[in-house]
């Protein structure tokens, strides 16, 4: 490194944590997420201390720029950040829908890699630069709190990238965010730029570099953790590796790598990593995507130790098979905690326990019925069913329109399942009956009998929360109309209604609207 401001700069112990599991994270095909549901995870994420979190792409939708605005609203103790392209009615939008924000930041960024500005951008490489200028200068009028991406920096010219990157520090960017877009670098190499662009670029010291790094080779975490070794002070991730293609670098194993082997690294995180596990939890419950058993610290096998020679070690020393402690990360020990004899109180403390806040007294009391409900299907209740219990009361939506009120199937061998449903449709009941290849499909198929949505089923999937015959299904569906993607969940101890209710909960969100059409399918 060439100068000793830079020396400081670069060697701060702390290692800044960007989430954007609402922006990059929601690029997923099928992970859109309503506004509420942006704002609970917005919340999780500040309760963990993450310190920016990137609430979306303002410009891409009027669904985005209020989801950005009602994160901005809330979030008090992360900085929020708006995405803008380098383009003056991205960045106003952006500053617009952080304007309530209490400390705000915007991203904005424009492709640097020779395919990029070729064949995308029709742009000559002095051109992409002078608009970079201009967008940081404009971003600064809104905010002292500018990053700036060159997109595609992982295959850019290191010569090039010195230059913009010159500029725009010149220009007023305080955060310079190198994404490796498309997942193409390796650790050693993408460790070697960061620790060239410090070195070469006269000016980097006023600033802080970031990564952002894609999966595609399953290399993000390892690519991330390359370029903090080399002076990287920020880290763009999300929760459970959420994102574009094969997705992001995942939240929990950059901060847990740091965290562990702080004999390697020189800094680390002011995360509370006890809200890992559940806010991966939550990010899983609302986009409906599964956790696989073996992932990294969020996994259910993650901390599960099958083999005798292990387990016979565990037994004498936890080190001898555990480098982290489950309870570190937010597994609680899951054991039994309430049953039907339980009364409103202990439901109440044991859910404060888990950090578990009501927005309302009616909150409590619906979930507190729900409890009882399944206290009398479910003998011991557990931990994980009581997040269940409380993510489904989160995922009804406000005044719904469509409601299950009965459902009867049929189910025998030989025989063609068959289902007869009641359903309320914007308060009146009405009868249906449907037959398919099983119960559940019998089901859906009975609900489009009266509902004709014109949807495609893009995805159903069944997660069981606790073990036994007598746990509760969680069922997520995700379907799609004219471009609209939207998931719904549902949780029972019965898996048939869990799964109608979670197809119902799907069509409340397209009938809401409370959501926007997936990003990758708009123009931005
Ligand atoms: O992957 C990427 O390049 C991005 C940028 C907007 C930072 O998501
Ligand atoms: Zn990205």
């Amino acid at each position: 490194m060439s100068n000793e401001s830079q020396v400081i700069k670069h060697n701060s112990n702390k290692l800044i944590i960007f989430d954007t599991t609402l922006r990059d994270g929601e690029q997923s095909p099928g992970a859109s997420m309503t506004k509420d549901e942006k704002v609970r995870i917005a919340k999780a994420l500040e309760k963990m201390n993450v310190d920016i979190i990137e609430a979306g792409f303002p410009i891409a939708s009027p669904g985005d720029f209020e989801s950005v605005q009602a994160v901005a609203s809330v979030v008090k103790n992360s900085t929020v950040c708006g995405l803008a392209r380098a383009l003056e009615k991205d960045i106003v939008r952006a500053g617009d829908a952080l304007k309530p924000a209490e400390s705000s930041r915007i991203h904005t960024f424009i492709a640097t890699s020779p395919i990029h500005m070729k064949m995308k951008l029709r742009m000559q490489p002095d051109d992409v630069l002078a608009q970079a200028v201009e967008s940081v200068k404009l971003a600064r009028q809104y905010t002292d709190d500018v990053e700036f991406s060159p997109e595609d920096a992982g295959r850019s010219e290191t010569d090039f990238l010195c230059r913009i990157i010159e500029a725009v520090i010149d220009a007023g960017a305080t955060t310079i965010n190198i994404p490796d877009t498309v997942g193409y670098n390796i650790p050693h190499q993408f460790g070697n730029l960061i620790a060239t662009l410090l070195e070469r670029i006269p000016n980097s010291d006023k600033a802080v570099f970031s990564v952002h790094c894609h999966n595609d080779l399953g290399l993000a975490v390892g690519n991330s953790l390359a370029a903090v070794l080399n002076g990287a002070r920020q880290v763009e991730c999300t929760i459970n590796g959420l994102g574009e293609r094969a997705g992001n670098a995942s939240l929990e194993e950059i901060v847990m790598a740091v965290r562990t082997r702080q004999d390697v690294f020189s800094c680390d995180t002011n995360l509370d990593t006890t809200q890992i596990v559940p806010c991966s939890k939550l990010v899983s419950g609302i986009t409906g995507f599964p956790v696989q058993p073996n992932k990294a610290i969020v996994g259910a096998n993650a901390f599960a130790h099958e083999s005798g020679i292990h387990q016979d070690g565990i037994l004498k020393s936890r080190e001898t098979y555990e480098i982290m402690r489950a309870q570190d990360v937010g597994w609680s020990d899951n054991r039994m905690v309430l049953g039907k004899h339980s009364g409103r109180n202990a439901f109440k403390s044991r859910l404060a326990e888990l950090n578990i806040d009501f927005t309302s007294e009616q909150d409590l009391n619906e979930t507190f019925a729900r409890f009882k409900d399944l206290a009398d299907k479910k003998h011991e209740i557990f931990d994980e069913d009581l997040r269940a219990l409380v993510a489904d009361t989160n995922w009804a939506i406000e005044n719904e329109h469509y409601k299950l009120v009965s459902l009867r199937v049929c189910s025998e061998t030989g025989e063609t399942p068959a289902a007869a449903m009641v359903l309320e449709i914007g308060g009146n009941e009405v009868s249906a009956n449907g037959s398919g290849g099983g119960p559940v499909d019998a089901s859906f198929r009975a609900i489009e009998s009266v509902v004709n949505s014109g949807t495609q089923l893009q995805l159903y999937s069944v997660n069981n929360i606790t073990s036994g015959t007598d746990a509760q299904g969680e069922v997520t569906v995700r379907l799609e109309k004219g471009g609209r993607i939207v998931s719904g969940q549902g949780a029972d101890t019965d898996i048939v209604i869990a799964s109608a209710n979670a197809y119902i909960n799907a069509l409340n969100k397209l009938e809401s609207n409370d959501d926007r059409e997936h990003p990758q399918l708009g123009d931005v």
